[in-house]
């Protein structure tokens, strides 16, 4: 499976941090925000990610990331030009998604749980196994500002709805999405939305009326962030520095993940460190030397 990474956008809910910046460079606690989707890419054994942004944007993330090799990956870079909605990304990643399935995630989603790289692993194969596509929600209290589930018997798909006025539920769906690929063909026939988008919730909804649409419930074991807002980043950073500080383990560090998944050798551990040893981050991945 083949992943994609929106980091595009205009930020407008953050100016004036994001006028010349892109939102998804800004920290959380102790790295770029880019880093967490990232790991969760790499926690679902995806290796081939394509990073989509904006043309003022782009050279950002090849600076920060460059070809993915200090992570054991293989990055591609795409420019979207203007912010056309969600669903873009599959006809962007055409080329690159060829023929496999893909994920998605938004580059500001950040998912935190200790049981999360088994229940992405088990999504991942039933998704190359069975075809058909994956979503994820997450109990809110605003559902008005997010995707929204209904669903029957904690189960079964009834409707979704894209930021509605009257939520059917209070079940988010969060930014992380798996398709076989079919997803590509179902882009292409989406419609501009009355807010001039190409809403993934029209995606997931051709996928529902298909029937090959399911849904795994992220309960409160687990945490979740739309770091679209000050406030959000605010909170973010605080629960990502009491896990670090109270536990000694990082979230997010991708050499870490990489290294323990085997695909990266101590020779590029060690560089790695030496340009990072001046910082925490840095200092942490000594241990593994
Ligand atoms: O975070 C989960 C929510 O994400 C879902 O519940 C909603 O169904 C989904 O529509 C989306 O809503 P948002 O309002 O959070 O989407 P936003 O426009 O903020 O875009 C999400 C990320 O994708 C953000 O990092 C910017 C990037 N983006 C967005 C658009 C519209 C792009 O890179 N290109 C785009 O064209």
């Amino acid at each position: 499976m083949k992943g994609i990474i929106l980091a595009g956008g205009r930020a407008t809910r953050l100016y004036p941090m994001t006028l010349s910046i892109s939102k998804q460079i800004l920290p959380i606690y102790d790295k770029p925000m880019i880093y967490y989707p990232i790991s969760i890419l790499m926690l679902a054994n995806i290796r081939d990610i394509l990073i989509v942004s904006t043309p003022l944007h782009i050279n950002i993330f090849k600076n920060l990331l460059g070809n993915g090799e200090a992570f054991g990956l293989n990055f591609t870079y795409k420019v979207q030009n203007e912010p056309k909605g969600l669903a873009d990304a599959f006809l962007i990643g055409e080329d690159f998604i060829g023929k496999e399935n893909v994920a998605l995630i938004l580059g500001d989603n950040i998912i935190y749980g200790s049981n999360l790289r088994n229940i992405l692993n088990n999504a991942v194969n039933k998704i190359e196994k069975e075809k058909g596509a994956i979503i994820f929600s997450y109990h809110v209290k605003n559902p008005k500002d997010y995707g929204i589930v209904e669903l029957e018997d904690n189960e079964n798909i009834i409707s979704l709805q894209e930021k509605p006025i009257n939520p059917k539920s209070s079940l988010a769906v969060i930014g992380l999405y798996l398709y076989d690929n079919d997803v590509i063909k179902i882009a292409k026939t989406v419609k501009p939305s009355k807010r001039g988008e190409l809403e993934i919730t029209s995606v997931n909804q051709k996928y529902l009326d298909l029937k090959k649409l399911s849904v795994i419930g992220l309960n409160d074991d687990f945490a979740w962030f739309d770091a679209g807002s000050c406030n959000n980043i605010c909170e973010a950073s605080s629960f990502v520095k009491s896990i670090i500080t109270r536990s000694n383990f990082q979230i997010a560090c991708l050499e870490e993940i990489a290294f323990l998944n085997g695909w990266i050798d101590k020779n590029i551990l060690k560089s790695s460190i030496k340009k990072l040893e001046s910082a925490e981050y840095g200092n942490y991945l000594k241990r593994y030397l």
